[in-house]
């Protein structure tokens, strides 16, 4: 049910039913898709009706949708913003038409805070200091200089930011540890192979990669392959999710180490959406749990992950 429609009610069509626009950033990653997914079976799951759009990777495509959700006078609105800035004008739009907005996974740089009425996700920086770490345990012995370089999400994204943001705030003063080169990859395979390469070409000497997300890591991996070197013996990888594809990498020795960061926020998000449309006051922050996982912890995680 769509708000406004008489009565007064909030949520107020006659069958009862939330109506909640979500807007999604793409499907630039295997991360994205269990994303999606999860947010697609819960919403089914929740008896949430859903109005889900693709952005392909364009904030303008976003605002669109965003605008499209105000203007059909959903219950809620939900969405995962391609990069940090830029959304107030729209987000107050929401705001004047009474309709409330959930941020998932990732997070606006708004300074008003009334804008969203809770933000469900990981903590961006966590996982960048905790590939940090690892490298630096990974390299405790070894004389240096540790030559590093660095496949970045996509311009301006709050995990691209936060993911730079946490490992060099634990290397980043250490000048046993070199940052050699840092670039966008996007989040995509494609990008991270194609840098990665320019990488290999620019570099005789990488002992570390660090790459922002799984499948720029899985990129990487052909470009270090196609370059005659061993990927997780010449080049060791650390990479952010933990999704299939990547723990399989892991489990093969071609990655190190990876942070988890998990998709699943379907469940919570519904169950937020509920209680926000109901009027009930919801915490500000809702963090997302995660791990980390070797290669043994890997190979033990395989056989029932789900994406
Ligand atoms: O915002 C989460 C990030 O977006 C994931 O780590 C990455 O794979 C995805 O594209």
């Amino acid at each position: 049910g769509s708000r406004n429609s008489g009565g007064g009610a909030a949520a107020g069509k006659d069958d009862g039913k939330i109506v909640m626009g979500f807007s999604q950033v793409g499907a630039e990653s295997g991360w994205r898709t269990a994303n999606t997914k999860s947010v697609q079976d819960s919403a089914r799951e929740a008896g949430i009706e859903l109005k889900f759009s693709d952005a392909q990777q364009k904030q303008e495509n976003q605002i669109k949708a965003i605008r499209t959700f105000i203007s059909q006078k959903v219950d809620i609105i939900a969405f995962s913003p391609v990069v940090e800035s830029g959304w107030d004008t729209v987000l107050k739009e929401a705001k004047d038409a009474g309709i409330p907005v959930i941020l998932t996974d990732r997070a606006v740089d708004s300074p008003d805070k009334t804008l969203y009425k809770t933000f469900i996700g990981s903590d961006f920086v966590v996982e960048g200091t905790k590939a940090g770490e690892w490298v630096k345990k990974e390299f405790a012995s070894a004389a240096g200089p540790v030559n590093m370089v660095e496949l970045q999400g996509n311009t301006g994204a709050a995990p691209a930011i936060d993911r730079k943001e946490g490992f060099a705030s634990v290397l980043g003063s250490d000048p046993k540890f070199k940052m050699l080169a840092s670039q966008p990859g996007d989040f995509t395979r494609v990008k991270g192979k194609e840098v990665m390469e320019a990488f290999l070409r620019a570099n005789k000497d990488i002992d570390l990669l660090y790459a922002h997300n799984d499948d720029m890591g899985l990129g990487a991996i052909e470009a270090i392959e196609a370059a005659g070197k061993k990927p997780g013996v010449d080049i060791k990888i650390v990479t952010v999710d933990a999704v299939k594809d990547g723990m399989q990498a892991l489990a093969d020795g071609k990655i190190n180490f990876i942070v988890e960061c998990s998709p699943l926020l379907g469940p919570q998000l519904m169950e937020l959406a509920k209680k926000v449309v109901a009027g009930e006051t919801v915490p500000e922050r809702v963090l997302t749990e995660e791990t980390t996982f070797t290669q043994e912890q890997a190979k033990a995680a395989l056989p029932d992950r789900k994406y």
